[in-house]
């Protein structure tokens, strides 16, 4: 996207809608969902991708996933209102959010929108609001903290039932209005293994849930799909991570062929995978300054200070993401004068700092120059966004191809 750098006054932009200003384009979503999609139909299988919404605030990319024929992921009621006011289809939509209200259960219910239940209580509230509103709830069962033989806590979680939870109270509760339809995980992380090790599990949970007459149709492995945001040369793209793990030797088949035999729909929640390439973050250079032995950070006498029109909050990587080394965009031709620095931001604390780490600049850098820091539309720019200092969050700017 930084290809984009060229095509604009970026500076006037700046100007005209202050810093940081965060900049998207929705269209290298469309090639990331078809790669992921290309590699299910090649194993055969029936993949229904949602993308979750919470990788970044911005209605565009919902709107972008329904052209593209995908659903929605919602972890929220706001996140499900904005989703159903951009005409995506309730069948599409899956609610996880981690805390569920009555008001968003109700919701959920009258909007005919599948639901994640990760614990009794939730299990218990959607039970009793579907009786009271004479909806029927359409539900998936969360299971966490998969283990393989004695490797106990392998993959602890603060999510889901854990995975050898019996699950009695779906045989004990009186919940006629609630069908059990598929179950669900989501792991941190990008370890294939580890989603191997929790669809066999669920698979077989998926054999006995049958059995005692619950018409399971659908496994949703969650997210966690790798995205490329710097040049790392280990990096495995989203598609082949999932192809690795399709095609991995399981009970003398393989994933995707058990899926098929057992006729479970595949079902994930790609976020920061689909954003990949979808954003940057632009922010104006306010100060420089030598860094001096009283900053608590101070590494190198020779290092400077960079000041900058934003707080750490406003592009902020979180697991799997890095910043990449930002590309500087001068407000005048430079004599060749090399600086090294770390930029702080607009919060007023000793360790506001933009990035845990110090950058170059060949040709030095100074105040009027803009920051460019790419890829930034997963998470990055909207996750822990905040303006503790009242001034106002980024604005937002969308460019085409
Ligand atoms: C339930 C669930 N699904 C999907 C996602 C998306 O994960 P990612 O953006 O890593 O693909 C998350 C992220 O936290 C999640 O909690």
């Amino acid at each position: 996207m930084v290809d984009q750098l060229t095509k604009f006054d970026w500076h006037q932009r700046v100007e005209e809608h202050g810093s940081p200003l965060n900049i998207l384009n929705a269209c290298p979503m469309d090639a990331s969902i078809e790669a992921i999609r290309a590699v299910g139909r090649q194993g055969g299988l029936d993949v229904q991708l949602h993308y979750a919404f919470k990788a970044n605030k911005d209605i565009v990319f919902v709107k972008t996933a329904k052209q593209c024929g995908i659903g929605i992921d919602v972890a929220s009621e706001t996140e499900l209102r904005r989703t159903l006011q951009a005409g995506v289809s309730r069948d599409r939509i899956v609610c996880t959010a981690a805390i569920k209200s009555k008001a968003l259960v109700d919701r959920c219910l009258k909007s005919r929108v599948m639901i994640v239940i990760d614990n009794r209580d939730e299990w218990d509230l959607v039970g009793e609001r579907a009786r009271a509103l004479s909806h029927p709830a359409n539900v998936a069962i969360r299971l966490g903290g998969f283990r393989q033989g004695t490797q106990r806590d392998q993959l602890a979680t603060r999510f889901g039932f854990d995975a050898e939870d019996d699950l009695h109270f779906l045989r004990s509760s009186h919940a006629p209005n609630v069908q059990v339809s598929g179950l669900h995980f989501h792991l941190e992380g990008h370890d294939a293994s580890q989603r191997v090790l929790a669809i066999e599990t669920c698979l077989s949970r998926i054999a006995s849930l049958r059995n005692e007459g619950h018409p399971i149709s659908f496994l949703d492995i969650g997210g966690g799909f790798p995205a490329r945001t710097w040049d790392d040369p280990d990096f495995v793209s989203a598609s082949d991570w999932f192809g690795s793990i399709l095609d991995t030797t399981s009970e003398q088949s393989t994933i995707a062929k058990r899926l098929i035999e057992n006729r479970v729909q595949l079902r994930c929640e790609p976020g920061r995978a689909l954003l990949e390439g979808c954003g940057m973050t632009i922010a104006r250079v306010e100060f420089c300054k030598p860094c001096s032995a009283r900053s608590p950070e101070s590494r190198d006498p020779g290092d400077w200070l960079i000041g900058l029109a934003m707080n750490h909050t406003q592009c902020h990587p979180t697991y799997g993401n890095q910043l990449v080394d930002p590309k500087l965009l001068p407000r005048r031709l430079k004599q060749n004068h090399p600086m090294r620095g770390r930029f702080v931001g607009d919060y007023c604390t000793e360790f506001e700092f933009i990035a845990q780490r110090t950058f170059e600049f060949p040709n030095g850098i100074e105040r009027g120059d803009l920051v460019v820091f790419a890829n930034t539309a997963a998470y990055q720019m909207h996750f822990l966004e905040s303006s503790s200092h009242q001034n106002p969050l980024a604005q937002t700017l969308q460019v085409g191809p």
